[in-house]
């Protein structure tokens, strides 16, 4: 299989390099796209747009199912629809839910294992930010429900996800993380520290829950979602000035990362967080 058929997974250069002996689960390919996650079911959490439903086409592109929440039903019906329309075999299911809600991280986790058959993969996707400025002025409650959201419900999920699955099986997890978890930003403080504890939870949970379920995460930087356009309000190309690549992210620089986090190329990965940031961060600016 010519590797130009292949830019947008890294992993398989991976696969190709290593010697034959290597204990990497082969893949296989239908046509265009590798299959390595066929017969794999995966809850992605806040995926009715952006990153989490790029990251949900990736999977069924690879030959997995997917169960996709959001909070409003009909723009999550809206991207079910958009992700049938891809014609792929696997299944899509919906659930209308806060992330927030211990009930409908439950009901999500055993509708995975009762519609999907499993639920191999976690993707804690849901994050949000309503507290920007000065943090001397900031609303305690909206830095409460930031936590709530982007940290205690990550938890949340996967301990769901254990009860009803990893625990048995094992599993892979991936929290969306954020650059600002890295770095400060004067601006997104709150929310930077939500992420930088989700950073921090996700090296804990890869060490208590290795070695059947890994724990990983993301940390982009600014990603051409309905969540970021305030941060290139004043245009893309200024925005993207200080990036190395000298253009924002779009969801699916993130999702064939994550796709690849999942995969049995990434066997070794655990507790780790990987950048997608166009090179940001090693410019030393956030
Ligand atoms: N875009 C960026 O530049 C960027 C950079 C770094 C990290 N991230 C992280 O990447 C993740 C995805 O961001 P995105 O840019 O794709 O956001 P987005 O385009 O705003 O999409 C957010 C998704 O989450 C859902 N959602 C929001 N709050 C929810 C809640 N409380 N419970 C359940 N679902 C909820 C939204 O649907 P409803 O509104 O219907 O609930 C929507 O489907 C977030 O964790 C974010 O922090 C994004």
């Amino acid at each position: 299989m010519p590797r130009s058929r292949h830019k947008n997974y890294p992993f398989y250069r991976a696969v190709e390099a290593s010697p034959a002996s290597c204990a990497v689960t082969p893949l296989t390919f239908d046509g265009m796209t590798e299959k390595d996650l066929q017969g794999k079911s995966a809850l992605v959490t806040g995926a009715s747009r952006g990153i989490g439903k790029a990251i949900a086409a990736e999977f069924l592109a690879r030959g997995a199912n997917v169960l996709i929440t959001a909070r409003k039903p009909e723009p999550l019906a809206d991207a079910a629809a958009d992700l049938k329309a891809l014609g792929h075999v696997g299944k899509v299911l919906t659930l209308a839910g806060n992330s927030g809600d211990a009930a409908a991280r439950s009901e999500a986790a055993e509708l995975a294992v009762s519609e999907l058959g499993s639920l191999d993969i976690l993707i804690n996707n849901t994050g949000i930010n309503p507290v920007y400025g000065f943090l001397m002025d900031a609303d305690l409650d909206g830095v409460r429900k930031i936590f709530d959201v982007n940290v205690v419900a990550a938890l949340g999920y996967l301990q769901e996800a254990y009860r009803v699955w990893m625990k048995e099986h094992g599993g892979a997890v991936v929290n969306l993380a954020s650059v600002a978890g890295l770095r400060s930003s004067g601006v997104i403080g709150a929310y930077g520290a939500s992420k930088a504890a989700l950073i921090r939870l996700t090296e804990e949970l890869a060490w208590q829950l290795g070695p059947n379920i890994r724990v990983n995460a993301v940390a982009p930087a600014v990603v051409k979602t309905k969540f970021a356009t305030a941060l290139y309000a004043e245009g893309e190309e200024k925005a993207a000035a200080p990036y190395p690549m000298k253009r924002l992210g779009t969801p699916e620089d993130v999702a064939s990362l994550v796709g690849f986090l999942v995969s049995d190329a990434a066997a070794w990965i655990t507790g780790e967080t990987v950048r997608v940031d166009g090179g940001l961060l090693a410019t030393g600016g956030l």
